[in-house]
């Protein structure tokens, strides 16, 4: 939680100069590897890496399979930064922690913010290893990332949540999807705070609920994001069929394997789209 705005904004302002002295122009549009996503960052040229722990104030990340850098290069020919590594509310870290990064990206005047994720699918249409691009969520039972002292720097006190993620940018990439043949599902993501997977009543509570797929990140940030005027574009892998749904217990071997075999297809997609926002 923010307890001080002013000294939370001196942070943000320390690492924005850190990357500003390393980086010459910052790019428009963040992309945050999620799982599965791991060989864009082998797909761009790549000008500048940085490491996490060298960059004041950011956590180091921790969850297995994220690796905790910042990549400035060129995709599908246009400047990007992207977030390899990105850091869980089950970790332990504090919301305000976990959303640092976003509030930096904003500071250095990024307007893009493309968020990926893996999730359990509640949809009777998904399968594992599918895609869907998000098109709202739901958050009601958890803390909010804008919890404390507002950033009256970034937006309001009270923001309104009718349109987190960018409509124009969901008909962008279905059209992306459409033209690659790519199967894209559209629909809500729940968020859940984790590390536990969903319980089946969980997963049964939820879809009442309208969800079409439920994981442990990306609210958080878009929340922030949105806070801050990004545009946001969302997409989840469905790496499992939610608990409950799928006949097996969940493990995160499954999960990674699914994002794995999506990989393809997810990185097709952002490439795709970067090519033609
Ligand atoms: N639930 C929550 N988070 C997840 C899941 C899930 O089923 N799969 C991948 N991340």
């Amino acid at each position: 939680m923010i307890n001080d705005a002013n000294a939370y904004m001196e942070k943000v302002k320390e690492a924005a100069s850190y990357l500003s002295s390393k980086v010459g122009a910052i790019p428009k549009i963040a992309i945050v590897l999620g799982s599965g996503l791991a060989p864009l960052a082998h797909m761009c040229d790549k000008d500048i890496e940085i490491p996490y722990k060298d960059i004041p104030g950011f956590p180091e990340s921790t969850a297995p399979g994220h690796d905790g850098k910042m990549i400035f290069g060129k995709l599908s020919g246009k400047d990007v930064v992207m977030m390899s590594g990105r850091f869980h509310y089950y970790e332990g870290y504090d919301l305000s922690l976990c959303t640092f990064y976003v509030r930096v990206l904003a500071y250095l005047k990024v307007e893009t913010l493309y968020l990926t994720n893996a999730a359990g699918g509640l949809g009777d249409e998904m399968e594992p290893s599918d895609l869907m691009v998000i098109t709202d969520h739901i958050s009601l039972f958890c803390e909010s990332a804008l919890r404390g002292a507002n950033l009256p720097e970034f937006g309001v006190r009270f923001p309104d949540q009718s349109s987190v993620y960018d409509k124009e940018y969901i008909e962008l990439l279905s059209q992306c999807a459409d033209d690659l043949e790519i199967r894209l599902h559209k629909g809500v993501y729940a968020y859940t705070r984790g590390p536990q997977y969903e319980t089946p009543a969980d997963i049964r509570a939820l879809k009442i609920l309208g969800a079409d797929a439920v994981g442990m990140s990306t609210v958080p940030e878009a929340v922030a994001a949105s806070h801050s005027g990004l545009r946001i574009v969302a997409v989840s892998c469905i790496s499992n069929m939610a608990a409950g749904i799928s006949k097996n217990p969940l493990t995160h071997e499954e999960v990674l394997e699914n994002a794995g075999k999506a990989s393809f297809s997810s990185c097709a997609l952002v490439k795709e789209f970067i090519a033609r926002c």
